[in-house]
């Protein structure tokens, strides 16, 4: 029978205690994922314990409370607490989301953070996203075109082509759907360009305004790019704002097949 091991440096372990202050009424712990390159060592997950009565409504106000207020050294991206930005996607209570919005009050005991799932970790809760960054360079985010605009105006759409485009320009590209699909871990570095980048690229398809969408069908007709994905709709599942890659993901299949 085939044995698998985690090596021994990558196990996880329990890391320090940073109780309640005195005095606390409403105590909740947080246990949070720690790892620094310049310390090594194996990851830890370090526990703290605040006063929901003395701390914001959402998890990225209890991580701003621990960074000010109990421990610097902590470590994650945030940038516009609106959910608008995407940088502050994490894993939380075992579901890829935005700290910024998502309530506290979501959870039952323990709250457990982890990085986003099967990127390197650069630090604590930042993971290494160059892969899928590199990826979404690669599909050509912007609008090509041959035909020269008119001098004197925008290029115009209708109301119903510009529809064409909801459920798509939502996309902020947290990245929480890339991080949560199966073939991404096993196949994104080896060219599935997963479900964040795929719906990014399918937004351009079906701009009205786009004149390249015959040249981004050919790029994305790949064995590896496209068809790695195996609709098993995790992504869309994980999706802090409600949109569905899993759905772009067969629009392109199916425009492919009947071009
Ligand atoms: S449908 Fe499944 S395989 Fe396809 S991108 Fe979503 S999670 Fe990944
Ligand atoms: S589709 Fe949703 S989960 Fe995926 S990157 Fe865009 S906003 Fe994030
Ligand atoms: S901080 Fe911008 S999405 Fe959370």
């Amino acid at each position: 029978m085939v044995q698998f091991f985690l090596p021994p440096n990558s196990r996880i372990v329990k890391g320090k205690t940073f109780p309640a202050p005195a005095g606390a009424t409403r105590v909740r712990e947080f246990r949070i994922y720690r790892w620094d390159p310049e310390v090594g060592g194996n990851p830890r997950m370090d526990s703290y314990f605040l006063d929901l009565d003395k701390c914001g409504p959402m998890v990225l106000d209890a991580l701003i409370k621990i960074k000010d207020e109990i421990d610097s050294t902590l470590t994650f991206r945030r940038s516009c607490r609106e959910g608008v930005c995407g940088s502050c996607a994490m894993n939380i209570g075992g579901m890829n989301t935005l700290a910024c919005t998502k309530p506290i009050e979501d959870f039952k005991g323990v709250i457990k953070i982890y990085p986003l799932p099967h990127r390197p970790v650069i630090k604590d809760l930042v993971p290494d996203l160059s892969t899928p960054i590199a990826q979404y360079n690669a599909i050509q985010p912007w609008l090509k075109t041959d035909t020269p605009a008119p001098p004197d105006r925008e290029r115009l759409q209708s109301p119903a082509e510009r529809a064409q485009l909801d459920g798509l320009w939502e996309c902020i590209l947290c990245f929480c759907c890339q991080t949560s699909c199966p073939s991404f871990w096993w196949n994104g570095e080896r060219g599935y360009y997963g479900p964040a980048v795929l719906l990014q690229a399918y937004r351009w398809i079906r701009d009205s305004r786009d004149e390249a969408t015959g040249d981004r069908l050919d790029f994305l007709e790949d064995e590896r790019r496209l068809y790695s994905c195996h609709t098993i709709m995790n992504c869309t599942a994980a999706c802090p704002k409600g949109l569905n890659p899993g759905r772009a993901i067969a629009e392109i299949k199916k425009l492919l097949v009947t071009r």
